[in-house]
């Protein structure tokens, strides 16, 4: 549905540790389009001390989903920004009915809509153990795991060189299990929003993140062709 004037809308779906991040910044680089996280937008109002990142902050630790209000406007905002001009891959939302209604409406009002919600299927058993070896890099984001994702040279980002990584707060077992009760009882119902509309594609994401980023990428290419 991505047509000459109508940036291309993928969303990333997937439980916690699914992989939606890692892939998102690989589809970013190879096709041109910005990727919005909102956990990531809200982890920056946090650290910003911003009256929605205070709101957010307990709920984040607590494995909790923030609330529509306060995610809609973060998200928003965003979206106006003009790097998005040429598409998004959304990161993360929408994670409840009422954002992916909202999310309906505010596309329909710019004459587009979703051109596809990609769920990424993975067993949940192996997410507390993707989540908890994870880190990143504090310079750029890059993102690592102590066992499936090591940068080349020991202690130094891949991509900008920094020596500096840090770990998010909720990447803890109890927080892990919180937030994947979360994403059944809240955002996996929305498969069938997205199938129902004829954008659902789904990938098996429980394979070498290689191999999964070459699946996305197909599935990209035919998408918003
Ligand atoms: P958010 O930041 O969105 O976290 P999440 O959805 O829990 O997802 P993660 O970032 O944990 O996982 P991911 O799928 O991106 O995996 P990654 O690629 O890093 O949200 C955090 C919090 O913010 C929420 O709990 C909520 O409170 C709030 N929030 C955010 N958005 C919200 C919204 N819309 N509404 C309400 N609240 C919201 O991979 C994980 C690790 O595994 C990495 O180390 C990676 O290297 C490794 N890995 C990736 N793929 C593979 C593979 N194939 N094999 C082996 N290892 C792999």
């Amino acid at each position: 549905m991505s047509g000459a004037n109508v940036p291309a809308v993928l969303i990333l779906l997937g439980p916690p540790g699914a992989g939606k991040g890692t892939q998102a910044r690989m589809l970013e680089d190879r096709f041109g389009l910005v990727q919005l996280s909102t956990g990531d937008l809200l982890r920056a109002a946090v650290a910003a001390g911003t009256p929605a990142g205070l709101a957010a902050k307990t709920v984040m630790e607590a494995g909790g989903l923030v609330s529509d209000e306060i995610v809609l406007a973060i998200l928003k905002d965003r979206m106006a920004e003009p790097d998005t001009a040429r598409g998004v891959i959304l990161d993360g939302f929408p994670r409840t009915a009422g954002q992916a209604e909202a999310l309906d409406r505010l596309l329909a009002e710019a004459g587009g809509r979703v051109t596809a919600a990609i769920s990424l299927e993975v067993d949940d058993a192996a997410m507390v153990g993707r989540v908890s070896g994870r880190y990143t890099c504090a310079g750029c984001g890059e993102g690592y795991h102590d066992e499936f994702k090591l940068p080349a040279t020991a202690g130094t980002c891949d991509k900008c060189g920094g020596t500096a990584f840090k770990r998010r707060a909720d990447d803890n077992a109890e927080t892990v299990r919180a937030r994947l009760q979360a994403y059944h009882a809240q955002t996996a119902p929305l498969i069938a929003h997205y199938r129902a509309m004829g954008v659902l594609e789904t990938i098996d994401a429980m394979g070498p993140i290689e191999s999964i980023a070459e699946g996305l990428g197909t599935i990209v290419g035919r998408v918003s062709a």
